[in-house]
């Protein structure tokens, strides 16, 4: 939550205390620089030994609560037929309202079985963003994604409180172009990752739903932000702010025919599931479980995560679970944007998006300004971030860029890990950066994966501007 100091201003609060920690370290800047030249100017690359801040993503690298440990201690280890499966299926059905579930090794796991199953060869998936690896399962059942944002989602400094809703007179139109049978099923993210953690509405939500009831398509859920996206229609939604998260997680989940969740988020375990009340969705998916992840009680997960994401499941719509990343965020964001720093705006959930394009608006999406503004960062602070710009879009078939919608630079806040003071950090490390961007430049690939590039491609810095931008910050900050 956040609170009111007697000075007026607002700050996240804590609502947890640390009872184990780990020792970070800030090594000299000189040493960054060679670490990222060692990691081919990207940040997937890095050894955490070299990494102050870990701002690379909130995905299985949330503090656990001391319940969550006890949850993981008491288990039944079983091939088949454990118990702490069935513990995991009841909290499934109390908290998201679904009868049938199984266990992923995690969200892609399910992207893949989805896509497998529901494939329409030829055929196309509405969604009101993609991910990364959701697109690329589509892709490779050979369909394609169709983005329905409404127009003014992309547009990274807003008032829009719902930038992730889906334009429902766009989807009819798909539908009307496509026609039904070459729809496989349409999906909704909750928030969208891509453009910034950014939330639909329940109106939106009901509105899609009514859509797709109306012509006989499945709608699929993919709730591994759920509790953020609830706790955002809590806030700014009229007539939800008298419910509580877990009341408008469930009412989320009665829209969805299918639901799947990457666990790594907002249950901070590493796991995933698929959950549905539909009997027979759940009999078409769950004869390839044991092909791809594993037994029906296990699907890929450890027992320990099993019985982890069980308590964390219950644990994500606690409102001070749900909206910690989100109040840090908030405080994160509102201070960036006080400072002149491009941001994406309204604050959503997952971490604090830069807005590279403006950062650095000299650098063209030839030269990915996203993944720049990430290595230069890293070098300046120590702090890991995300490039989520055009190196994380797979080249089209004839090997041209596609350049991404939105650069973003994406510093993401995993829950309960870092503190104000690590964002004050974060923020003054920002400005300076600002205030020197112009030696900043482009980088250019020296080797590039087929798929999803982003994780093991290899690039330089035009010109070599690491070492000038190092020189410039020993210069003014010393080694820190
Ligand atoms: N869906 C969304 C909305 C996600 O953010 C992610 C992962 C996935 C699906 C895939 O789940 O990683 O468990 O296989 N997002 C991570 C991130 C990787 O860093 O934003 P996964």
């Amino acid at each position: 939550m956040s609170i009111r100091l007697s000075t007026g201003e607002e700050i996240p609060i804590e609502m947890h205390k640390a009872r184990m920690v780990q020792k970070i370290q800030l090594v000299p800047i000189d040493e960054r620089l060679k670490a990222m030249e060692e990691a081919g100017y990207n940040t997937f690359l890095l050894k955490t030994k070299d990494i102050f801040l870990d701002m690379l993503t909130d995905s299985g690298v949330n503090a656990m609560s001391d319940n969550q440990y006890a949850g993981m201690m008491n288990v039944d280890d079983a091939y088949a037929g454990s118990m702490t499966f069935y513990e995991f299926a009841k909290a499934v059905e109390d908290v998201l309202g679904f009868k049938h579930v199984m266990n992923v090794h995690q969200g892609r796991a399910a992207e893949h079985l989805l896509a497998k199953v529901f494939a329409k060869p030829g055929g196309v998936v509405p969604t009101n963003y993609h991910f990364t690896t959701t697109k690329a399962h589509i892709e490779l059942q050979g369909m394609q994604v169709k983005e329905i944002y409404y127009d003014d989602a992309l547009k990274t400094e807003s008032g829009n409180q719902f930038k992730g809703n889906m334009d429902p007179n766009k989807l009819k139109g798909v539908i009307e172009k496509y026609g039904i049978d070459n729809i496989a099923f349409v999906r909704m993210e909750a928030t969208t990752n891509l453009i910034g953690g950014q939330p639909f509405s329940m109106a939106n939500l009901k509105e899609i739903r009514r859509i797709c009831t109306g012509n006989d398509l499945l709608l699929v859920l993919d709730g591994s932000l759920i509790s953020e996206n609830a706790y955002f229609i809590r806030q700014r939604e009229e007539g939800y702010g008298d419910k509580t998260v877990a009341e408008i997680v469930k009412e989320m989940c009665s829209m969805a025919d299918v639901y799947y969740m990457s666990g790594r988020k907002n249950t901070s375990v590493r796991g995933g599931c698929i959950a549905t009340n539909d009997r027979r969705l759940f009999d078409l998916i769950q004869p390839w479980l044991p092909v791809y992840e594993g037994f029906s009680t296990y699907g890929g997960m450890s027992m320990r995560e099993i019985g982890a994401m069980a308590v964390g499941m219950r644990e994500m719509v606690d409102p001070n679970v749900a909206g910690c990343s989100v109040e840090q965020i908030r405080y994160f964001v509102n201070k960036l944007v006080k400072a002149g720093i491009p941001v994406v705006t309204p604050p959503g959930g997952l971490g604090c998006h830069l807005d590279a394009m403006k950062f650095l608006p000299k650098i063209p999406q030839s030269q990915y300004p996203a993944g720049a503004l990430a290595a230069a960062l890293y070098i300046t602070s120590g702090i890991r971030s995300m490039e989520r710009g055009t190196i994380s879009m797979d080249r089209d078939k004839e090997g041209r860029d596609v350049f991404a919608d939105v650069e973003l630079t994406r510093l993401a806040l995993p829950r309960r890990v870092y503190t104000v003071s690590h964002i004050d950090f974060a923020i003054d490390r920002i400005e300076w950066l600002h205030r020197h961007r112009e030696l900043v430049k482009g980088l250019k690939f020296i080797s590039e994966p087929p798929v999803l590039r982003f994780f093991f491609g290899k690039l330089e810095p035009l010109d070599g501007w690491g070492v000038s931008l190092k020189e410039a910050f020993k210069k003014e900050m010393g080694d820190a």
